[in-house]
């Protein structure tokens, strides 16, 4: 299920013209502050199965869910700013919630790059709900955007949208992404959470908004029991990345890597995840 990525604030990107790239080794940047941009990773290779991408995470100010705005749009442009410079994508992808709701406008208005956002999936849910009732999991920084109150009132003014930030599962998420044990407490609470709220029994849809929840989705679908469906925006967005790239051409001249902000060693079991995802080279920046 996807989002309405043309409802993103700010300056819309218009597709250049097709072929128009001239390096074709170029890469495809993804931006996370995890492993959550994994979800749109493998998204993304579906639909552009020879672009050459580059996967950068910001581990060192993991998680953001937990900094001001201020924190957050100074990270995420300072960041995008210099691995733009450095790697000269033909497209960054924010495949990550908490950094688009608060900083895609202010990006796209200083990076001279097609720029992708990653938006709750709140229209398509609202489409998918019987009950009227819709949950969304996010981190504590995306459900209080402004951002979040405007796809509500856009798309779903007539559902009851109940909010919940999460921010055990993105432990869990990265927990399981290295191989760890999910803590089934941390499942059930946020389950627990929105379903303790009025109308939450009701709840038949749920909106992953926080691209680390996908990764966690089959744990959450045991909490919230049968009749509930999960929607979130990582196909809608890869199909919106190639909409931006139709056309250009690709030569992969090296193993695509993923970039890690941080000190000290990338545990063996994460490497081996990461290759999975077709990320070969591991390097910190
Ligand atoms: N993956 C990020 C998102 O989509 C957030 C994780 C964090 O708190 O850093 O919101």
């Amino acid at each position: 299920m996807t989002s309405d990525l043309t409802s993103a604030p700010g300056k819309a990107a218009a597709p250049p013209p097709p072929g128009r790239h001239a390096d074709p080794a170029a890469p495809i940047l993804l931006f996370d502050s995890g492993v959550g941009g994994l979800t749109v990773l493998e998204e993304v290779r579906r639909v552009l199965p020879e672009a050459p991408v580059i996967y950068a995470a910001d581990t060192a100010g993991l998680p953001y869910g937990n900094k001001t705005e201020a924190q957050v749009a100074a990270r995420v442009a300072g960041l995008l700013g210099r691995m733009t410079e450095r790697f000269h994508p033909r497209l960054v992808c924010i495949a990550c919630n908490t950094a688009s709701t608060i900083a895609l406008g202010m990006v796209r208005e200083v990076l001279e790059v097609p720029i992708v956002g990653t938006v709750p999936a709140i229209k398509p849910a609202a489409a998918m709900t019987r009950t009227g009732v819709i949950g969304l999991l996010g981190t504590q920084a995306t459900i209080r955007q402004a951002y979040v109150d405007r796809l509500e009132h856009e798309f779903a003014a007539d559902k009851r949208l109940l909010r919940h930030g999460a921010p055990g599962l993105v432990e869990a998420a990265e927990a399981k992404l290295r191989g760890e044990a999910v803590d089934p407490a941390l499942i059930r609470h946020a389950a627990e959470a929105l379903r303790c709220q009025p109308e939450g029994e009701r709840i038949d849809t749920v909106v992953l908004a926080c691209t680390h929840f996908p990764l966690v989705e089959e744990e959450l679908a045991a909490a919230f029991g049968p009749g509930v469906r999960f929607v979130h925006g990582a196909p809608g967005i890869a199909r919106q990345v190639a909409r931006l790239v139709s056309g250009q051409e690709y030569s992969r001249q090296a193993p695509d890597r993923a970039l890690f902000t941080g000190q000290g060693d990338i545990p063996d079991a994460y490497r081996a995840k990461l290759a999975q995802y077709g990320l070969l080279g591991i390097e910190r920046i």
